[in-house]
Protein backbone atom coordinates (compact mmCIF):
# COMPACT_ATOMS: atom_id res chain seq x y z
CA UNK A 1 0.00 0.00 0.00
CA UNK A 2 2.71 2.56 1.24
CA UNK A 3 4.46 1.25 -2.31
CA UNK A 4 1.30 2.44 -3.76
CA UNK A 5 1.33 5.45 -2.43
CA UNK A 6 5.28 6.35 -3.37
CA UNK A 7 4.31 5.04 -6.42
CA UNK A 8 1.72 7.58 -7.16
CA UNK A 9 3.45 10.30 -6.12
CA UNK A 10 6.19 9.29 -8.54
CA UNK A 11 3.23 9.44 -11.43
CA UNK A 12 2.11 12.49 -10.25
CA UNK A 13 5.11 14.39 -10.56
CA UNK A 14 5.93 12.86 -14.20
CA UNK A 15 3.04 14.24 -15.42
CA UNK A 16 3.30 17.60 -13.35
CA UNK A 17 6.09 18.80 -14.95
CA UNK A 18 4.59 18.47 -18.58
CA UNK A 19 1.08 17.23 -19.46
CA UNK A 20 0.47 15.45 -22.44
CA UNK A 21 0.37 17.72 -25.37
CA UNK A 22 2.21 20.17 -24.40
CA UNK A 23 4.80 19.30 -27.11
CA UNK A 24 2.60 19.75 -30.08
CA UNK A 25 1.15 23.45 -28.97
CA UNK A 26 2.32 26.38 -30.24
CA UNK A 27 2.01 29.72 -30.97
CA UNK A 28 1.60 33.59 -29.97
CA UNK A 29 -1.43 33.92 -27.99
CA UNK A 30 -2.92 31.30 -25.92
CA UNK A 31 -5.76 30.58 -28.72
CA UNK A 32 -3.17 29.39 -31.00
CA UNK A 33 -1.86 27.48 -28.25
CA UNK A 34 -4.14 25.08 -27.71
CA UNK A 35 -5.69 25.31 -31.15
CA UNK A 36 -2.36 23.97 -32.42
CA UNK A 37 -2.13 21.05 -29.87
CA UNK A 38 -5.70 20.43 -30.66
CA UNK A 39 -5.04 19.99 -34.50
CA UNK A 40 -1.51 18.32 -34.15
CA UNK A 41 -3.65 15.90 -31.75
CA UNK A 42 -6.57 15.07 -33.93
CA UNK A 43 -4.65 14.73 -36.95
CA UNK A 44 -2.43 12.64 -35.56
CA UNK A 45 -4.41 9.96 -34.15
CA UNK A 46 -8.10 10.18 -35.65
CA UNK A 47 -9.21 7.01 -34.20
CA UNK A 48 -9.77 9.48 -30.87
CA UNK A 49 -12.72 11.21 -32.28
CA UNK A 50 -14.25 8.08 -33.89
CA UNK A 51 -13.96 6.13 -30.45
CA UNK A 52 -14.81 8.74 -27.85
CA UNK A 53 -18.17 10.18 -30.30
CA UNK A 54 -18.37 13.62 -28.71
CA UNK A 55 -21.36 13.82 -30.73
CA UNK A 56 -23.38 11.48 -28.36
CA UNK A 57 -22.28 13.97 -25.42
CA UNK A 58 -25.36 16.08 -25.72
CA UNK A 59 -27.81 16.04 -22.84
CA UNK A 60 -25.51 13.23 -20.69
CA UNK A 61 -24.36 13.33 -17.53
CA UNK A 62 -20.49 12.94 -18.40
CA UNK A 63 -17.27 12.72 -16.64
CA UNK A 64 -13.44 12.48 -18.08
CA UNK A 65 -11.08 10.87 -15.53
CA UNK A 66 -7.62 12.22 -16.38
CA UNK A 67 -8.20 15.58 -18.34
CA UNK A 68 -4.25 16.01 -19.43
CA UNK A 69 -4.46 19.46 -21.65
CA UNK A 70 -8.21 19.33 -21.66
CA UNK A 71 -8.37 18.98 -25.79
CA UNK A 72 -11.08 15.96 -25.28
CA UNK A 73 -12.26 17.31 -22.29
CA UNK A 74 -12.95 20.74 -24.89
CA UNK A 75 -14.96 18.17 -27.22
CA UNK A 76 -16.95 16.62 -24.59
CA UNK A 77 -18.12 20.56 -23.50
CA UNK A 78 -19.21 21.65 -27.14
CA UNK A 79 -21.43 18.47 -27.63
CA UNK A 80 -23.96 20.14 -25.32
CA UNK A 81 -24.00 17.59 -22.09
CA UNK A 82 -26.30 18.19 -19.43
CA UNK A 83 -23.07 18.19 -17.22
CA UNK A 84 -19.63 17.92 -17.38
CA UNK A 85 -17.01 16.92 -14.60
CA UNK A 86 -13.42 16.51 -15.13
CA UNK A 87 -10.62 14.95 -12.86
CA UNK A 88 -7.04 14.75 -13.19
CA UNK A 89 -4.24 13.73 -10.40
CA UNK A 90 -2.05 16.80 -11.33
CA UNK A 91 -3.19 20.85 -11.06
CA UNK A 92 -1.14 21.30 -13.71
CA UNK A 93 -4.10 19.37 -16.40
CA UNK A 94 -6.75 21.04 -14.26
CA UNK A 95 -5.14 24.90 -14.81
CA UNK A 96 -4.82 23.72 -18.31
CA UNK A 97 -8.10 22.49 -18.90
CA UNK A 98 -9.72 25.34 -17.18
CA UNK A 99 -8.40 27.56 -19.26
CA UNK A 100 -8.84 26.30 -22.23
CA UNK A 101 -12.25 25.57 -21.63
CA UNK A 102 -12.38 29.54 -20.34
CA UNK A 103 -11.01 30.77 -23.36
CA UNK A 104 -14.07 28.93 -25.30
CA UNK A 105 -16.65 29.92 -23.50
CA UNK A 106 -17.49 26.54 -21.83
CA UNK A 107 -17.61 24.89 -18.29
CA UNK A 108 -17.00 21.71 -16.33
CA UNK A 109 -16.36 20.55 -13.27
CA UNK A 110 -12.99 19.85 -13.06
CA UNK A 111 -10.92 19.26 -9.46
CA UNK A 112 -7.24 17.22 -8.78
CA UNK A 113 -8.72 13.90 -7.94
CA UNK A 114 -7.30 10.41 -7.88
CA UNK A 115 -9.59 7.91 -10.29
CA UNK A 116 -8.86 5.45 -7.89
CA UNK A 117 -11.11 6.98 -5.02
CA UNK A 118 -12.94 9.56 -7.23
CA UNK A 119 -15.37 12.08 -5.24
CA UNK A 120 -18.63 11.15 -6.68
CA UNK A 121 -21.86 9.48 -5.63
CA UNK A 122 -22.90 5.82 -7.06
CA UNK A 123 -24.34 6.31 -10.30
CA UNK A 124 -23.72 9.82 -11.29
CA UNK A 125 -22.64 9.56 -15.27
CA UNK A 126 -24.35 8.09 -17.40
CA UNK A 127 -20.75 8.53 -19.67
CA UNK A 128 -17.52 7.91 -18.54
CA UNK A 129 -14.50 8.43 -20.69
CA UNK A 130 -10.85 8.31 -20.10
CA UNK A 131 -8.22 8.31 -23.12
CA UNK A 132 -4.97 7.00 -21.87
CA UNK A 133 -4.83 7.29 -17.76
CA UNK A 134 -5.84 4.17 -15.84
CA UNK A 135 -2.93 2.27 -16.89
CA UNK A 136 -0.71 5.18 -15.12
CA UNK A 137 -2.53 4.91 -12.07
CA UNK A 138 -0.89 2.19 -9.78
CA UNK A 139 -3.83 0.03 -9.10
CA UNK A 140 -6.01 0.32 -12.88
CA UNK A 141 -8.23 -2.91 -11.45
CA UNK A 142 -9.72 -0.52 -8.30
CA UNK A 143 -9.80 2.63 -10.92
CA UNK A 144 -11.90 0.43 -12.84
CA UNK A 145 -14.18 -0.57 -10.08
CA UNK A 146 -14.77 3.17 -9.59
CA UNK A 147 -15.71 3.78 -13.26
CA UNK A 148 -18.64 0.75 -12.62
CA UNK A 149 -19.42 1.92 -9.18
CA UNK A 150 -20.54 6.20 -10.72
CA UNK A 151 -21.83 4.69 -14.10
CA UNK A 152 -25.36 4.41 -13.81
CA UNK A 153 -27.24 1.13 -15.02
CA UNK A 154 -27.62 1.80 -18.69
CA UNK A 155 -24.69 3.90 -18.85
CA UNK A 156 -21.17 3.46 -20.99
CA UNK A 157 -17.38 3.74 -20.54
CA UNK A 158 -14.66 4.53 -23.18
CA UNK A 159 -11.87 3.55 -21.80
CA UNK A 160 -8.37 3.62 -23.73
CA UNK A 161 -5.48 1.66 -21.70
CA UNK A 162 -2.71 0.06 -23.15
CA UNK A 163 -1.85 -3.18 -24.89
CA UNK A 164 0.70 -5.22 -24.34
CA UNK A 165 1.20 -7.29 -27.44
CA UNK A 166 1.98 -3.88 -29.27
CA UNK A 167 5.28 -2.80 -31.35
CA UNK A 168 5.86 -0.04 -29.20
CA UNK A 169 6.70 -3.21 -26.43
CA UNK A 170 8.70 -4.79 -28.73
CA UNK A 171 10.85 -1.60 -29.41
CA UNK A 172 11.06 -0.97 -26.42
CA UNK A 173 12.07 -4.53 -25.57
CA UNK A 174 15.11 -4.81 -28.02
CA UNK A 175 16.39 -1.56 -26.52
CA UNK A 176 16.20 -2.29 -23.02
CA UNK A 177 16.62 -5.94 -22.84
CA UNK A 178 18.01 -7.60 -26.01
CA UNK A 179 20.59 -4.51 -26.57
CA UNK A 180 21.38 -4.97 -22.80
CA UNK A 181 21.94 -7.96 -22.83
CA UNK A 182 18.86 -9.27 -20.93
CA UNK A 183 16.54 -10.26 -23.24
CA UNK A 184 14.15 -12.49 -20.66
CA UNK A 185 13.66 -9.24 -18.90
CA UNK A 186 9.50 -9.38 -19.44
CA UNK A 187 7.43 -7.05 -21.45
CA UNK A 188 5.37 -5.81 -18.00
CA UNK A 189 8.93 -4.63 -16.69
CA UNK A 190 9.25 -2.99 -20.08
CA UNK A 191 6.56 -1.09 -20.02
CA UNK A 192 6.77 -0.19 -16.34
CA UNK A 193 10.14 1.48 -16.58
CA UNK A 194 10.52 3.24 -19.62
CA UNK A 195 7.11 4.51 -21.09
CA UNK A 196 6.04 7.07 -19.99
CA UNK A 197 5.09 7.87 -16.42
CA UNK A 198 6.58 5.35 -13.52
CA UNK A 199 4.82 2.58 -13.27
CA UNK A 200 3.20 2.08 -16.71
CA UNK A 201 0.98 -1.01 -17.41
CA UNK A 202 -0.63 -2.95 -20.23
CA UNK A 203 -2.74 -5.59 -20.87
CA UNK A 204 -3.71 -7.95 -23.16
CA UNK A 205 -7.11 -8.18 -24.08
CA UNK A 206 -8.25 -11.18 -22.44
CA UNK A 207 -6.54 -9.36 -18.97
CA UNK A 208 -8.62 -6.19 -19.54
CA UNK A 209 -11.70 -8.34 -19.96
CA UNK A 210 -10.99 -9.55 -16.74
CA UNK A 211 -11.05 -6.36 -15.15
CA UNK A 212 -14.41 -5.01 -17.36
CA UNK A 213 -16.04 -8.23 -16.11
CA UNK A 214 -18.66 -6.06 -13.94
CA UNK A 215 -19.67 -4.72 -16.38
CA UNK A 216 -22.54 -6.39 -19.03
CA UNK A 217 -21.21 -5.97 -22.48
CA UNK A 218 -17.64 -5.11 -23.26
CA UNK A 219 -16.20 -4.35 -26.75
CA UNK A 220 -12.41 -4.54 -27.67
CA UNK A 221 -10.91 -2.84 -30.33
CA UNK A 222 -6.55 -2.76 -30.05
CA UNK A 223 -5.24 0.18 -32.46
CA UNK A 224 -2.11 0.72 -33.95
CA UNK A 225 -0.96 4.57 -32.45
CA UNK A 226 1.36 7.06 -33.88
CA UNK A 227 3.83 5.62 -31.41
CA UNK A 228 3.41 1.83 -33.22
CA UNK A 229 3.96 3.85 -36.07
CA UNK A 230 7.22 6.14 -35.42
CA UNK A 231 5.15 8.83 -36.26
CA UNK A 232 5.00 13.07 -34.79
CA UNK A 233 7.64 13.59 -32.22
CA UNK A 234 7.09 9.84 -30.84
CA UNK A 235 10.04 8.59 -28.60
CA UNK A 236 11.07 11.73 -26.88
CA UNK A 237 12.59 9.90 -23.83
CA UNK A 238 14.05 7.06 -26.02
CA UNK A 239 16.58 9.50 -28.40
CA UNK A 240 19.60 7.60 -30.28
CA UNK A 241 20.97 7.13 -33.38
CA UNK A 242 18.64 4.07 -33.78
CA UNK A 243 15.44 5.60 -33.15
CA UNK A 244 16.60 8.15 -36.14
CA UNK A 245 17.30 5.49 -38.38
CA UNK A 246 14.10 3.34 -37.52
CA UNK A 247 12.31 6.43 -38.16
CA UNK A 248 13.72 6.90 -41.38
CA UNK A 249 13.20 3.31 -42.76
CA UNK A 250 10.34 2.19 -40.68
CA UNK A 251 7.80 0.27 -42.84
CA UNK A 252 4.76 1.54 -42.09
CA UNK A 253 2.43 0.17 -44.88
CA UNK A 254 3.70 -3.56 -44.33
CA UNK A 255 2.85 -2.93 -40.55
CA UNK A 256 -0.29 -1.35 -40.86
CA UNK A 257 -1.68 -4.91 -42.61
CA UNK A 258 0.77 -7.63 -41.03
CA UNK A 259 0.41 -6.00 -37.31
CA UNK A 260 -2.28 -4.40 -37.29
CA UNK A 261 -3.40 -6.51 -34.08
CA UNK A 262 -0.38 -5.43 -32.61
CA UNK A 263 -1.19 -1.51 -31.35
CA UNK A 264 -0.59 0.17 -28.36
CA UNK A 265 -3.85 0.99 -27.51
CA UNK A 266 -6.79 -1.13 -26.77
CA UNK A 267 -10.23 0.72 -27.05
CA UNK A 268 -12.65 -0.32 -24.10
CA UNK A 269 -16.21 -0.02 -24.74
CA UNK A 270 -18.51 -0.78 -21.36
CA UNK A 271 -21.29 -0.79 -20.86
CA UNK A 272 -23.92 -1.20 -17.52
CA UNK A 273 -26.73 -2.90 -17.19
C1 LIG B 1 -0.97 10.28 -20.88
S1 LIG B 1 -1.79 11.53 -20.01
C2 LIG B 1 -3.38 11.50 -20.82
C3 LIG B 1 -4.13 12.78 -20.65
C4 LIG B 1 -5.34 12.93 -21.59
N1 LIG B 1 -6.36 11.97 -21.32
C5 LIG B 1 -4.87 12.84 -23.01
O1 LIG B 1 -5.24 11.90 -23.70
O2 LIG B 1 -4.10 13.70 -23.43
C6 LIG B 1 -2.14 10.75 -18.46
C7 LIG B 1 -2.91 11.63 -17.47
O3 LIG B 1 -3.44 10.78 -16.45
C8 LIG B 1 -3.38 11.46 -15.23
N2 LIG B 1 -3.42 10.46 -14.16
C9 LIG B 1 -2.53 9.48 -13.91
N3 LIG B 1 -2.94 8.76 -12.83
C10 LIG B 1 -4.11 9.29 -12.42
C11 LIG B 1 -5.00 8.99 -11.37
N4 LIG B 1 -4.77 8.01 -10.50
N5 LIG B 1 -6.12 9.75 -11.24
C12 LIG B 1 -6.37 10.77 -12.09
N6 LIG B 1 -5.56 11.10 -13.12
C13 LIG B 1 -4.43 10.37 -13.27
C14 LIG B 1 -2.06 12.21 -15.32
O4 LIG B 1 -1.99 13.25 -14.40
C15 LIG B 1 -2.08 12.68 -16.78
O5 LIG B 1 -2.69 13.94 -16.91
Amino acid sequence: MQEESRLKEKVKEFWDRSSCGEVYAVGQSENEYYASESKARYELEPYIPEFAKFYEGKGKDILEIGVGMGTDHSEWAKSNPKSLSGVDLTPRAIEHTKKRLSLLGLTSNLREADAERLPFDDHSFDLIYSWGVLHHSPNTPQAIKEVFRVLRPGGIARIMIYHKYSLTGYMLWTRYALLTGNPCKPLHDIYFDHLESPGTKAYSVEEARNMFAPFSKVNTKVQLSFGDLLEGSVGQRHRGILLSVAKTLWPRKLLRSVFKNHGLMLLIEAHKE
